[in-house]
């Protein structure tokens, strides 16, 4: 397959754009024991940068293990993906699709599976008539035994944590903290994309994830890294970017990943279709234009999502337009409601500066801006 810049697809590799000093720090952490938490707006590349972690952990010689909790429509399955994707140290890929965690009790029991499996005692850790929350907590205890049995840390990655709540509420939430935190061969890497139920799950004291797990928000792409970046792999293409074509590419996207990613790969296959070598501003026009059409239908969602909340699109335009967000005509509990949602939806986030709030994806304030007017 002919390389490409990483659009509609996970950053791997190389294409992780700097994120090497992070990534450092946190496989450290991993590998020591201790969990971490990356909180953080949409598509600012938290999955990304999760994955890439877990590759470099594996091929260091770790265990490795991950579930996407969006994917789970019950605590069955989502036990049943963390046992599959456990079982993948030991086996390599295992069959997919086992909706439940019985049906794969019941692959497990069978007399070919049970010999690659060897030692690992399978059969007598899980009950067949225990509830799924217990079936859950077994395959923690029994990846921290394989792990502990191999000499090796295993490191979990929960992505789209927040869905625990969806999949088992609170009760889900205590037992499985519980749980974790007994582990001694085994850390976790938990994702969220909302930002405030993350806080709740973590900082909130009745919920005490706070002693467990460190915060680590993922910082914003520097300007010179991706002109690094994008100079680098279009050279390697035979391409060039024009300096002015290269400003207009940050400027256009702020530097975020999924719109830079998006644009800069528009604007690589208008080179390619046209046959020339470089790319100037007026291709980075055209794909701009490109993107903002793609975007367009994940962003009218989104203003949908936003107007459920009375006023939220107005409070939305003031920090849009760098407006403090409270006064006439709302009050101010309304505009504290509308504020709530906006964060809770990632789209806004808070400054460190008191009642100051920034957009996440400066491509929606563009199409929020044009949509108005
Ligand atoms: N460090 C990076 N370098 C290059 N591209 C990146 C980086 N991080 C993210 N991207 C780009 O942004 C896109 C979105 O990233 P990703 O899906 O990892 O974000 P996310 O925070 O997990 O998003 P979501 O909130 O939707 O789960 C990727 O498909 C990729 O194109
Ligand atoms: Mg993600």
């Amino acid at each position: 397959m002919d390389w490409m810049f990483p659009f509609g697809r996970l950053a791997q590799g190389g294409d992780v754009v700097d994120r090497e000093v992070y990534m450092k720090d946190l496989i450290l952490r991993l590998q020591s024991g201790q969990s971490a938490i990356i909180a953080g707006p949409r598509r600012m590349g938290k999955s990304s940068v999760a994955r890439e972690i877990l590759r470099q952990l594996q091929t260091q010689g770790h265990y490795v293990a991950s579930v996407d909790l969006f994917a789970a429509d019950s605590v069955d399955h989502f036990a049943s993906l963390l046992m599959q994707s456990l079982l993948e140290n030991r086996l390599g890929a295992v069959r997919q699709g086992m909706q439940t965690f019985t049906s794969l009790l019941h692959w497990l029991g069978r007399p070919d599976v049970r010999t690659r499996i060897g030692e690992l005692e399978i059969g007598v850790q899980f009950p067949v008539d225990a509830s799924p929350h217990d079936q859950l907590i077994s395959v923690l205890a029994w990846g921290e035994k394989m792990a502990a049995k191999a000499g090796k840390t295993l490191v979990v990655l929960f992505d789209e944590f927040q869905d625990v709540q969806r999949l088992g509420g609170d009760a889900l939430i205590k037992k499985m903290r519980a749980a974790m935190q007994t582990l001694e061969h085994t850390s976790f890497l938990f994702l969220g994309s909302q930002p405030s139920l993350m806080k709740t799950l973590f900082a909130d004291r009745r919920q005490a994830f706070y002693r467990f797990a460190t915060f680590l928000p993922l910082p914003p792409i520097p300007e010179a890294a991706w002109q690094a970046y994008v100079e680098g792999r279009l050279e390697q293409q035979g391409l060039t970017i024009t300096a002015p074509a290269m400003q207009l590419l940050l400027d256009k996207t702020g530097g975020h990943p999924y719109g830079m990613m998006g644009v800069v790969s528009f604007a690589y296959f208008l080179a390619k279709i046209a046959d020339v070598t470089r790319i100037d501003a007026d291709t980075v026009s055209v794909a701009d234009a490109q993107m903002m059409d793609h975007l367009s239908a994940v962003y009218d969602q989104q203003l949908r999502e936003i107007r459920r909340v009375s006023h939220a699109d107005e409070v939305c335009m003031r920090v849009i337009e760098h407006q403090p967000p409270y006064g006439a005509p709302y009050a101010r509990s309304v505009v504290s409601k509308a504020l709530s949602h906006l964060m809770d939806s990632g789209l806004i986030f808070k400054l460190a500066a008191r009642g100051h709030y920034t957009i996440t994806e400066p491509m929606f304030a563009r199409w929020m801006r044009e949509k108005r007017s």
